[in-house]
């Protein structure tokens, strides 16, 4: 992965962040939804990439930009072939109720390397470097807390797991309660909370539970960057999703996949913040037409982490 790609794809994830945070805590999904995807859209045509997305806004027939199969890039002659993993605005309703952990993301990977992770639910597990090789998503929530707690020389009351709270995850809290382990529950948003996993100051230190498959491929993209671990396993509820994970070539439907099962080769991951969460700061508005932006940028070939905070001159420069 190209380092100077990894600089040009902040420019594309700003775009998104800074047209969706308009939108924040105005109670409407589809306009802020539709508002990053339209701003990502156009910003990549100016990337010297020759990209297909392969985990995107859903398929052709129901995604008019960004849909799976999508090309997107400048393709000229030296253009590089990539596969892109995004998601212009992973939290749209933290977005929309101006909550935290909203953030705009895409993942790059050599052509056939993501997963092609249909839109099903995933079960993850996702910690950071300290802890990478300790975690098993076949084993119960207490054997993995009691095996990251031995990693990170703590207390099990110590580790802090982040969890969506959901019904389906009722079980999955009554059981870490009952260990004594410390739970923060959020409301949506768990590629930013399992990022946070590898991020010390994040007080986070393991993520468990059930959220969206191709927001496991992306976790998986940045985990592998920060040298921390993930394991998932598709989900499904009907058959027409497995004939669909079938036909975008998943040959075990039970498998655990390891995090270089999800995302094979070298990655490179970049997200801007647009509310303020455990990884990112939000989009901040400033006097005089300013607005700041929080992004993050990595790359697995190097485990450099690059923080940019840009200021944008939206007088000068309408976005
Ligand atoms: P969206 O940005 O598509 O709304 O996804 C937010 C999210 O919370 C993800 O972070 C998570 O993986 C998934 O939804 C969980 O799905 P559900 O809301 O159906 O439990």
């Amino acid at each position: 992965m190209d380092r100077n790609l990894a600089l040009e794809f902040v420019r594309i994830t700003e775009a998104a962040a800074l047209s969706s945070a308009r939108f924040m805590g105005r109670g409407n999904e589809k306009a802020a939804d539709q508002a990053a995807v339209d701003a990502m859209r156009r910003a990549f045509d100016s990337v010297n990439i020759d990209g297909t997305v392969v985990i995107g806004e859903g398929e052709r027939d129901e995604a008019p930009m960004l849909y799976i199969g999508e090309s997107v890039g400048r393709k000229g002659p030296d253009s590089i072939p990539v596969d892109i993993a995004l998601d212009p605005l992973e939290g749209t309703t933290i977005c929309a109720m101006g909550g935290e952990g909203a953030i705009s993301v895409i993942a790059a990977a050599g052509r056939g390397n993501f997963l092609h992770a249909p839109d099903t639910y995933m079960s993850k597990i996702a910690c950071g470097p300290e802890a990478a090789g300790a975690i098993d998503l076949n084993q119960s929530a207490t054997e993995n807390i009691k095996a990251v707690a031995a990693r990170l020389k703590k207390a099990v009351e110590h580790v802090t797991v982040v969890i969506l709270a959901r019904t389906r995850h009722e079980s999955l809290i009554a059981e870490v309660r009952e260990l004594g382990a410390r739970i923060r529950l959020i409301t949506d948003g768990d590629v930013s909370a399992g990022v946070a996993t590898c991020l010390e100051q994040s007080g986070i230190d393991l993520l468990i539970g059930i959220g969206g498959a191709p927001e496991g491929v992306i976790t998986a993209a940045a985990v592998k960057c920060m040298g921390g671990d993930f394991q998932g396993r598709l989900l499904f509820h009907h058959d027409s999703e497995r004939t669909r994970a079938e036909r975008m070539g998943v040959k075990d439907l039970n498998k655990t996949y390891t995090r270089d099962e999800l995302v094979r080769g070298e990655t490179l991951f970049c997200a801007t913040g647009v509310t303020d969460g455990p990884l990112l700061k939000g989009v901040r508005t400033l006097p005089q037409g300013r607005v700041s932006t929080h992004s993050v940028v990595m790359r697995s070939q190097t485990g450099t982490i690059r923080h940019i905070e840009a200021l944008h001159d939206l007088i000068r420069k309408p976005k």
